[in-house]
């Protein structure tokens, strides 16, 4: 691929993509975007509040917008939600105009992450602790499918800043 002036970091919930993007973009001195943040702004609300009163659909409607919006962006990193690439194009969108890094975690160590604040996640809402280990499996593998078409497939947790930092210096923009 071409030289990127974009990166999109990508991986499940509780991968930790906001504070590795707020990082990676710190070290690169680019800019920084988490996709999240800019539907909130978008739409007024919450997250939370966007799934329970106007539903996933509008929720996902709104995700590829705010995605698309990101195109004229250069020399920025974007953090992306936990869904994003396996939702309508949006893989295929962050393939043509990025350098895509999959944040991949087991399992195990997603549950130890998310069981702190599974409220802020509206898809962990109904699950009850003793069932939300297969729920993050059965999720986890779903969406295998669309994290592992990334450029770069990292392991989150054996990877630090600096060894990040090496991996995508070469296929970036500087
Ligand atoms: C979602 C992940 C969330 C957020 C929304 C849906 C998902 O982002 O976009 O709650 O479908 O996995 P994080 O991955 O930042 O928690």
């Amino acid at each position: 691929m071409q030289q990127a002036n974009k990166i999109f970091i990508i991986g499940f919930m509780g991968s930790g993509k906001s504070t590795r993007g707020r990082q990676l973009a710190s070290s690169l001195g680019w800019a920084f975007i988490d996709l999240d943040k800019k539907i909130e702004e978008m739409a007024g609300m919450t997250i939370p509040d966007i799934f329970s009163e106007k539903g996933e659909t509008s929720f996902r409607k709104l995700e590829s917008e705010a995605l698309d919006r990101t195109l004229s962006e250069s020399k920025t990193v974007i953090s992306t939600g936990g869904g994003t690439p396996c939702s309508g194009d949006n893989m295929d969108f962050m393939l043509a105009n990025g350098l895509t890094v999959y944040l991949k975690m087991t399992p195990a160590m997603l549950l130890t992450r998310l069981a702190k604040s599974p409220e802020k996640r509206p898809l962990l809402k109904n699950v009850d602790k003793k069932t939300m280990f297969d729920f993050i499996t059965a999720k986890l593998a779903e969406r295998e499918g669309c994290y592992s078409r990334a450029d770069i497939t990292v392991d989150s947790f054996n990877t630090d800043n600096s060894e990040l930092y090496s991996l995508i210096k070469n296929y970036i923009l500087e």
